[in-house]
């Protein structure tokens, strides 16, 4: 099947990528649902919205200092690096991530549309400002913005949030445009990002998955790996390089 993968996208000039926290999780970051997921062991309703951050944002604090810190100790796997490759192969490439961890951009991709934001960013709950400081936030005395004094929080999209128009209406406008769509360690149930892969190959893109359990996706889906990204990606860049005869 990789070969007959490879065939069709030497025909393509305009590939998007869609991942999700499963990209990660041979990095060592936890992935949402499964068995070992966060949400099995944490309460969504309790630490990722904004109702939860106003009535205990010492709370929330304490969960994201936790996930920053593991974060800021895992690296890009070769999936990760086999991305930065595609980006190179193609002639129009689009990252598009759910993902927080930053670890695209570790790994040196370039065109990085970041749906959820990113863990290592602050902003203020109330005028959305972006907030730098050194070091990790102390829960216990939450920073107020220099500007209106709002509680500064971690700049991702928690659930019921709105993502950053400008973002999705790129993503959606590539996605519309793309030859090939690959969906990569998604469980493609949350909205709008789920809605991406469905939106490219209504209009004719190849959909690809790579995702080791299947998804609602997965009926769609023109190419589907049942494999790990980490493993599947850097074969099949060895296989694009192989035809084209030339490397990155
Ligand atoms: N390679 C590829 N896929 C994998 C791997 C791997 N090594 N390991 C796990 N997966 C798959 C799982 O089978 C699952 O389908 O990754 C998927 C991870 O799904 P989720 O945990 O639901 O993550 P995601 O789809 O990114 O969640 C979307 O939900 O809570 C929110 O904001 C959070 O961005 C997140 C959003």
């Amino acid at each position: 099947m990789l070969d007959e993968l490879v065939t069709v996208l030497s025909r393509c000039k305009r590939c998007v990528v869609l991942t999700g926290a499963g990209m990660s999780a041979e990095s060592g970051v936890p992935t949402f649902r499964g068995d070992e997921g966060l949400w099995r062991k944490f309460r969504p309703e309790e630490l990722a919205n904004v109702d939860a951050f106003m009535a205990n944002p010492e709370l929330v604090w304490e969960w994201y200092n936790w996930r920053r810190q593991l974060m800021a100790e895992v690296e890009p796997n070769p999936g990760h690096f086999a991305i930065t490759a595609m980006e190179k192969w193609f002639e129009h490439f689009t990252m598009i991530t759910q993902n927080v961890d930053g670890l695209h951009r570790a790994a040196g991709t370039k065109s990085i549309l970041e749906l959820h934001g990113n863990i290592a960013r602050n902003k203020c709950l109330d005028c959305n400002r972006p907030f730098e400081i050194e070091g990790e936030i102390d829960s216990g005395q939450i920073p107020a913005c220099p500007k209106c004094g709002g509680k500064i929080r971690p700049d991702v999209v928690w659930f019921g949030e709105m993502l950053d128009p400008e973002t999705i209406q790129s993503a959606f406008s590539e996605a519309e445009r793309a030859d090939v769509f690959f969906s990569i360690g998604t469980s493609a149930v949350v909205h709008p990002a789920a809605s991406l892969p469905v939106t490219a190959k209504r209009q004719g893109a190849v959909l690809v998955e790579i995702n080791p359990e299947r998804t609602p996706l997965s009926e769609l889906a023109d190419f589907r790996f049942s494999a790990c990204s980490g493993e599947l990606l850097p074969s099949l860049m060895d296989a694009l390089r192989e035809t084209s005869g030339g490397g990155d």
